[in-house]
């Protein structure tokens, strides 16, 4: 079997890909110049860096002041209006049709939200533009005391419903894993209307400087979510949901992409790793995916997509139970 003629074609919420690799949303797909570069390095789709739910507000309100105060954070409105000036909405819908002309790869806006308001009906002018689907991400951090775990899953489904009455390309909620029932939640936003699940979205983390004694950012450095955590929950969910799942968190290399596809996923996101190497390390993550494809006479995904997910590993719990064992017990 000669490496050209391996497959690395996919299917992601309906969308034909060329490759499972897909860019995830962040600065570098903001540039036509470098969404051009991915699309040439294999890169399946590209994820626009995302607009926020408030700059929709601010624009469309036309002043920052309308916001409510106790909805945005002071702090958070200079940043808005600052972010505003050089991203605005009316460019972001203007650059996804830009975008549009250029590549022929599926091209995904990607909104961050924290609630259900009037701005879910922009979600349709990004679908105008030309976006293939739209990837939302939900930033929702349970932090009230005075809230429930269902009154925070029913503020996702009341967001997911009202995107999906206003759209009709696919829907990808990207989610945060801070649920008491992750996978029935998940399950859930699959039936809300969620065409895919994004497992996990990365939040803001913060970190202390203990010399000058101040709340700090800790970093693009510092690994999101974690790649482990992804793959445990994307193989178990990739069991049990028939909507697509994209994961992302982590994924460094050509080794990585193919665990994630063995534990059930459909695509992965990378974005850390195209900063530290560059984007030509599209071209090297999959080429080491044909490489192991063709020592292990795969052809193309399907043929061992899932292979190794929680349904078909042998007895999954015994497996997880007795490593927990080995490991604590220090036995090897
Ligand atoms: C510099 C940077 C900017 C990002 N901006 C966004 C964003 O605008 N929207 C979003 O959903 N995710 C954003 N992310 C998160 C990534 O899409 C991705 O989910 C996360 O970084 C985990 O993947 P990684 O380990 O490959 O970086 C950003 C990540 C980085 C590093």
């Amino acid at each position: 079997m000669k490496n050209q003629a391996l497959d690395l074609s996919c299917t992601y919420m309906g969308l034909k890909l060329k490759s499972p690799l897909i860019i995830g949303s962040c600065g570098l797909t903001y540039s036509l110049e470098k969404i051009r570069k991915m699309q040439d390095y294999g890169a399946g789709a590209v994820i626009m860096k995302s607009i926020f739910e408030e700059q929709i507000i601010a624009e469309t309100t036309r002043s920052l002041q309308e916001l409510e105060s106790e909805y945005v954070h002071p702090d958070a409105l200079g940043y808005i209006k600052n972010y505003t000036e050089i991203a605005s909405y009316e460019k972001y819908t203007n650059f996804i049709s830009q975008v549009k002309k250029i590549v022929d790869i599926p091209v995904i806006a990607s909104i961050n939200c924290v609630s259900d308001g009037d701005w879910v009906n922009y979600a349709k002018r990004m679908q105008d533009a030309g976006a293939d689907a739209l990837e939302l991400n939900i930033s929702i951090l349970p932090v009230d005391f005075s809230k429930t775990s269902k009154d925070y899953e029913d503020k996702y489904l009341r967001i997911i419903n009202h995107v999906k009455e206003n759209i009709n390309i696919p829907l990808a909620v990207k989610t945060s894993l801070y649920f008491s029932s992750l996978v029935k939640t998940l399950q859930t936003f699959h039936y809300a209307g969620a065409d895919a699940l994004v497992l996990f979205n990365r939040f803001y983390e913060s970190d202390i400087d203990i010399d000058q004694m101040k709340i700090i950012s800790a970093g693009i450095d510092k690994e999101g979510i974690g790649f482990q955590t992804v793959l445990r929950w994307i193989s178990i969910m990739s069991s049990h949901v028939d909507c697509s799942l994209s994961a992302t968190s982590g994924v460094v290399s050509g080794k990585d992409i193919i665990k994630q596809l063995l534990a059930g996923a459909d695509t992965v996101q990378v974005a850390t790793v195209l900063y530290n190497k560059g984007l030509d390390h599209i071209k090297t993550m999959l080429d080491e995916v044909k490489a192991w494809m063709l020592k292990h006479q795969f052809n193309a995904i399907p043929d061992f997509k899932g292979k190794m997910n929680y349904e078909n590993v042998e007895n999954p719990e015994a497996y997880l139970r007795i490593q927990f064992m080995k490991y604590f017990a220090g036995i090897e």
